[in-house]
């Protein structure tokens, strides 16, 4: 099994080249894989494979398409592993995001007790103003301490939720360059710290669907490890549904297909690996 795992990335040589973040150490022993403990979506992944510790992946989808309640299931999942999550929202206050973890009965109070989670709230607008200061502090455009102003000093998280890139960017507006270099940044602390992560990102058209337009955060595609992108879907029929699929990971073989996702009060994220979305001849569907 772990010779595959060489031989699949030894084919993606190429690709590791060039993007210069990706580690060389990227072949793992399969135990040391992550899974996000939502059954349907971790069964996307080719037998043994996950994803990689370290990994900075993108949870993207537009309005209400379920990347907050997508993410908290994965924080869920990775703390009744016993790993250590923090969730940063730069959107919906904290309690709001624990009450949305209690309506699936996911045992967050215990989770906090423990210091397996930490959910906190960030002003945006204040990142960026720190950024600005401390850029203007040290004169130089590259020695941001992402570590004291971003990350809370006394908790050392195995996972990271940042909710959203989004919220972020437009808290940086009219200063892209500044948004670029402080992502990198973040992303070097991550990396360096061997923090997987999920990256929330909202997009108005799914990324892939042929849009040409650029949207803001566009820069933090090329150093993103994966894209997960979720759907709201509209069936011909009337009805909606929402559907997930692993767009890119590098390094893992992983099922290239859109299936049905369901958000079910009192259980949580069911995907359903079989139920593929297709067109049937009578059917049909939309992907918004
Ligand atoms: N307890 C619940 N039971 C059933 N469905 C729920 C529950 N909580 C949320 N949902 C459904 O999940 C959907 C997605 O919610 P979520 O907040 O994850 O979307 P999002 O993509 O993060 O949206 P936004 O772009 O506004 O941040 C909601 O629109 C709602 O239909
Ligand atoms: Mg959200």
């Amino acid at each position: 099994m772990v010779k595959k795992a060489v031989k699949k990335t030894k084919g993606k040589k190429k690709q590791i080249v060039i993007h210069a973040s990706t580690k060389k150490e990227k072949v793992q022993p399969h135990e040391a894989y992550i899974k996000t403990g939502i059954a349907g979506f971790d069964a996307l992944f080719e037998k043994g494979y996950g994803l990689h510790p370290g990994d900075a992946v993108l949870v993207e989808g537009g309005p209400g398409s379920g990347k907050t309640i997508f993410c908290l299931a994965t924080v869920n999942g990775l703390c009744k592993q016993g790993k250590k999550c923090l969730y940063m929202s730069f959107e919906e206050p904290e309690v709001k995001l624990i009450d949305h973890m209690k309506h699936f009965n996911w045992e967050v109070d215990n989770y906090i007790k423990k210091g397996l989670l930490r959910i906190q709230r960030f002003d945006a607008l204040d990142v960026a103003r720190s950024v600005e200061a401390l850029l203007s502090a040290a004169k130089k455009e590259l020695l941001i301490d992402i570590d004291t102003s971003l990350f809370p000093s006394d908790f050392k998280p195995d996972f990271v939720v940042i909710d959203s890139l989004t919220s972020i960017s437009s808290a940086f507006s009219g200063q892209e360059s500044r948004f670029r270099i402080y992502m990198e940044q973040l992303f070097r602390y991550l990396e360096k710290n061997g923090i997987t992560n999920f990256l929330i990102r909202e997009v108005s058209t799914p990324s892939h669907m042929g849009s040409t337009f650029k949207e803001e955060g566009e820069a933090v595609s090329f150093l993103s490890d994966g894209i997960i992108v979720l759907y709201n879907v509209i069936y011909d029929k009337g009805n909606r549904g929402a559907a997930i699929e692993i767009l890119k990971m590098r390094g893992v073989n992983f099922s290239k297909k859109i299936v049905e996702l369901d958000i079910v009060d009192k259980k949580g994220v069911i995907v359903n690996p079989d139920k593929i979305l297709r067109r049937d001849g009578k059917a049909g569907f939309t992907l918004t």
